[in-house]
């Protein structure tokens, strides 16, 4: 294979796609991007390039379930590998939207697969979840826990890695990592990337940042009465840029794989609601109002990876601390009070 690689990343003016093609960038990958911008905007895309300092080899606004589309933007790249992001994230809309969840995510997988098969092309890493473990009785969560789904997102994303499982056994050349993330969070360093949710923040970190800025009075803690050592939630938080790094260390080992191979991209640490407005209180020096109200539907006690396997199979591990997850959160939202609208 000629270096430097081709990467096609679906969705990756996302959140995680758009640090994840900044890493690759900075590696010396040749970037295609192709996002419908359901839930990102094109602005992250010239900001990956201005953090880069270098252009992404080309973006295609096209809906990866758009085979014709696909099938041309495979006809014009020498496409070595791809990273699958594009995909619906929310877990609360996917219970009121299920078939667009299962339309957009499953429907996009097998579309991309089947464009991907058409070309020869066999190396993917897709962009799993540890929704899909649901309320898992073993803390903490290794790879070979059950699945057990518990909402439509995370049916989605176990849909996919057994479609994947099932792709395999017909098409043994597949080579593919499924990467499991637990909580992502925090910014780039340079704080021209982050999350910017459109609308009200549904997940917390987001929705601290814009307390903390006094664009919202008060943020509300789902539950003080979990069984946990604070009775809030609690986490396993990485910070985006490890998320990134796993995804470039991901192309470097899979050549390795036969198959596919699931893996938790964490860092094993577990961190309660209130330990998260604690840090992010002392990341920003701003005051943090917060009310416990009641128990969100849907939300369990915790959810902490054993992130061992991935440190086994590739010798790295996140490293990032919830300090740095917090600071760069709260500079992304400093220089950036309204995401990427300014
Ligand atoms: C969920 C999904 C995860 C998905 C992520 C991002 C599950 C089990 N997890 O994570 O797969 O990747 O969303 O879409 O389905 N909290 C508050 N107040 C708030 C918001 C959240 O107290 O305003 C608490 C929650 O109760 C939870 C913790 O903060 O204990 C984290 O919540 P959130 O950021 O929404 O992520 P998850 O629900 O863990």
């Amino acid at each position: 294979m000629s270096l430097p690689w081709t990467i096609l990343v679906t969705g990756g003016a996302g959140f995680i796609g758009s640090h994840t093609c900044v890493e690759l960038l900075d590696y010396g990958y040749e970037v295609v991007v192709v996002d419908n911008h359901a839930n990102s905007s094109p602005e992250a895309l010239a900001r990956v390039q201005k953090v880069a300092g270098r252009p992404l080899a080309a973006v295609y606004t096209i809906d990866v379930r758009d085979r014709a589309a696909l099938t041309e933007v495979f006809e014009r790249h020498p496409v070595d590998a791809v990273i699958h992001f594009a995909a619906h994230k929310a877990v609360g809309e996917s219970v009121e939207l299920p078939i667009d969840y299962y339309d957009n995510n499953v429907g996009g997988t097998t579309a991309l697969l089947a464009v991907m098969n058409a070309h020869g092309v066999h190396r993917l890493v897709f962009s799993s979840s540890c929704s899909l473990y649901g309320n898992a009785e073993r803390i903490p969560i290794t790879e070979q826990s059950p699945a057990a789904p518990t909402n439509p997102y995370a049916s989605t994303k176990w849909m996919c890695e057994q479609v994947l499982t099932d792709v395999c056994r017909h098409r043994p050349d597949l080579q593919a990592f499924s990467l499991r993330y637990f909580n992502p969070v925090g910014a780039h360093p340079s704080a021209l990337l982050g999350e910017d949710p459109l609308g009200i923040p549904s997940n917390v970190m987001p929705y601290l940042a814009q307390v903390a800025i006094g664009r919202r009075e008060k943020i509300s803690v789902f539950g003080d009465d979990w069984p946990t050592h604070d009775g809030t939630g609690v986490r396993d938080y990485i910070h985006v840029m490890d998320v990134a790094e796993g995804h470039r260390i991901a192309l470097e080992h899979l050549d390795e794989v036969r198959g596919v191979r699931a893996l938790n991209l964490a860092t094993g640490v577990g961190t309660s609601v209130l330990e998260l407005v604690a840090a992010f209180r002392r990341a920003s020096g701003r005051p943090i109002p917060y009310e416990i109200t009641a128990r969100r539907p849907g939300d369990v006690a915790r959810l902490i990876a054993d992130p061992g396997e991935i440190e086994r199979a590739w010798g790295w591990r996140a490293t990032r601390t919830l300090d740095q997850m917090c600071g760069d959160v709260w500079r992304f939202q400093l220089d950036n009070p309204v995401g990427y609208q300014a």
